[in-house]
């Protein structure tokens, strides 16, 4: 008998009298004299059902009756007394007598339950049918749904239309981050599962399928980190006849709304836009957490230190520092000391106390007074520290991002408003073109990237700054895009400079940039990560939390044992 048109987590009070099927699993059956509880759980909640033991057909039932079986109910909705009402639930103030019971399935395995002992991450993808079973996972993938939705309609008032592209393309970028598959019709050949629609979506620009979205599946082959998956998926979009700003309009609009739907966020300002150049001269970092009210600064005259000229001298202010524990500060330096950097403290209460430890004689170096008034201009105040750093660029960017994010964290912050616990979510705009990699040149975004100008100096390549941008929330990166080269002779030159040889290039895009040449439109889009957009709006451990059957750290699924040998 399938007559379910209710949820069990749905009814409430309006229900009284009302006789209703219901169905789910046993949740946890309590006996109290001659009565029989049990909470039935379905996706949307629990409800509780009565059972007197003095029916005997029922009790016969309830007898074999264990958690976690599945059943059919006919019950009717009664209101509980006064002393059972448990207001945490949404059904808390009504119960459910039995009218009619049926087992429809058993449950044969051992149960889990993630409690304090089992809440492993092992234990939840091993268990996965049971973790997911439970409401509160279910909840992340209804609000996933809700944000795929809310999307959806935003780009279709918007003229966007939904277009699929392939998952089994070319292999272009070398193939390290790819996943390869072969073709049963093609010996020896391969195809690679798309590590994003990138191309394809160019290609539909040219097509005429200007304002392009798709919920695409991305594959990639590479380590994996708490907000990394090998397939995960990304709001990929792409727009013709728009430049960066207009592209950064539009979808800061999308993201506003999504803020305001689900968490109910205002965000009246524009997001803030930092150059990658200043995120990095601050934060030494492309994804800086601004939630944490901590940069680096620097004092930017000439100091004589050890009978040494050094040019700059960095610093990071911490506000109220003077308020930390010692362990606490001796902790952060001997974090410092790791990265080999000469560097002192200094405490400012009424007047200047310089930490003896490691108390460099300032004084002897450097005109007291003059220091002073740099402090005096950097606005530190009373009860702030100041740690500085004596070292070069290269070497304090290497750790700076990670000294900030754990001051920034600890309770020390929180409790002083060094941290505050909202959502910032900020651009950031025109990264490097190029990078090292070791001894070889990479493009910072891909290879499709537009150069911030039409003419640059090839000596200097990582001088060279492109039209591109990220979205980056609370320290996360959330989506990324850029504007694409449009003209063939460009592409071609970057192919160059990357030291694509003629060959590859021609086995690899020639398709692609014979198709620049059909008077390919200006262009330009961005792709948001949708389970990392989740993992922020929902201010959670790890991606695995909004994908259903996720992998581990190892690229495993444990539940259905994966990868495999063919055998
Ligand atoms: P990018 O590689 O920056 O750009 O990816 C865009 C966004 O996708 C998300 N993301 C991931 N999420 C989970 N697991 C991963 N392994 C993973 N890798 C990336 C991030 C990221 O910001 N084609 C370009 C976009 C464009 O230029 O339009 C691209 O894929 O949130």
């Amino acid at each position: 008998m399938f007559l379910r048109n209710k949820f069990c987590g749905i009814i409430n009070k309006k229900f009284i009298n009302k006789i209703k099927y219901l169905y789910g699993w046993i949740n946890n059956i309590r006996k109290h004299g001659n009565i029989i509880f049990f909470d039935l759980r379905d996706r949307s909640g629990i409800i509780q059902i009565i059972i007197k033991k003095k029916i005997k057909y029922f009790y016969k039932i309830i007898k074999k009756i264990k958690n976690e079986y599945c059943i059919e109910i006919l019950g009717i909705i009664f209101n509980r007394i006064n002393k059972n009402i448990n207001y945490k639930i949404f059904t808390g103030e009504i119960e459910i007598y039995i009218l009619n019971i049926k087992i429809l399935n058993k449950c044969k395995k051992k149960i889990i339950n993630f409690n304090k002992k089992n809440n492993n991450e092992k234990n939840k993808l091993k268990n996965r049918i049971f973790y997911l079973r439970k409401n509160k996972i279910y909840n992340n993938f209804y609000i996933k749904n809700k944000i795929i939705n809310i999307i959806r309609n935003f780009l279709n008032k918007n003229n966007f239309i939904e277009v699929e592209t392939p998952i089994l393309s070319k292999i272009t970028l070398g193939g390290s981050k790819e996943f390869l598959t072969f073709s049963k019709n093609n010996k020896n050949k391969f195809f690679a599962l798309a590590q994003s629609p990138q191309i394809f979506k160019q290609l539909l620009m040219i097509s005429n399928f200007d304002r392009y979205y798709q919920i695409a599946k991305c594959f990639r082959n590479e380590n994996l980190r708490k907000d990394r998956q090998p397939e995960f998926t990304q709001i990929d979009c792409e727009m013709s006849f728009m430049n960066k700003k207009e592209i950064i309009f539009f979808f800061e609009k999308l993201i506003k709304k999504i803020f305001k739907k689900i968490l109910n966020i205002n965000f009246i300002k524009p997001f803030k836009i930092l150059k990658f150049k200043k995120s990095i001269k601050y934060y030494g970092t492309d994804k800086p957490d601004l939630r944490i009210n901590l940069k680096l600064l620097c004092f930017k005259n000439i100091f004589f230190i050890n009978n040494k000229y050094i040019k700059k001298i960095f610093f990071i202010k911490i506000l109220n520092g003077s308020r930390m524990k010692i362990k606490d500060i001796n902790y952060y330096i001997n974090y410092i000391n790791k990265f080999n950097i000469y560097f002192l403290i200094i405490i400012k209460i009424k007047k200047y106390f310089i930490f003896k430890k490691y108390f460099l004689k300032i004084n002897k170096y450097i005109n007291e007074e003059f220091f002073f008034k740099l402090l005096k201009k950097n606005n530190v105040k009373i009860n702030d520290i100041i740690l500085i750093f004596i070292t070069n660029k290269k070497k304090i960017y290497k750790f700076i991002n990670k000294l900030i994010l754990k001051i920034g964290y600890s309770n020390f912050s929180k409790k002083n408003k060094i941290f505050i616990n909202k959502i910032i979510p900020l651009w950031i705009i025109n990264f490097p073109l190029f990078k090292k990699n070791n001894n070889n040149i990479k493009s910072y975004h891909h290879i499709f990237t537009s150069p911030l100008k039409k003419k640059f100096n090839k000596k200097n390549i990582f001088k060279i700054f492109s039209k591109s941008y990220d979205l980056v929330i609370n320290g996360v990166e959330i989506g990324g895009g850029s504007i694409r080269i449009y003209k063939h002779k460009l592409q071609n030159k970057i192919f160059k400079i990357l030291n694509i040889n003629k060959k590859s290039i021609k086995s690899k895009f020639n398709f692609f940039l014979n198709s620049l040449k059909l008077s390919t439109p200006p262009h330009g889009g961005i792709a948001f990560g949708i389970d990392r957009l989740l993992y922020i709006i929902l201010n959670l451990k790890s991606i695995r939390e909004v994908i259903a059957f996720p992998k581990t750290q190892k690229f495993k699924c444990l539940l259905t044992k994966c990868p495999n040998y063919i055998k």
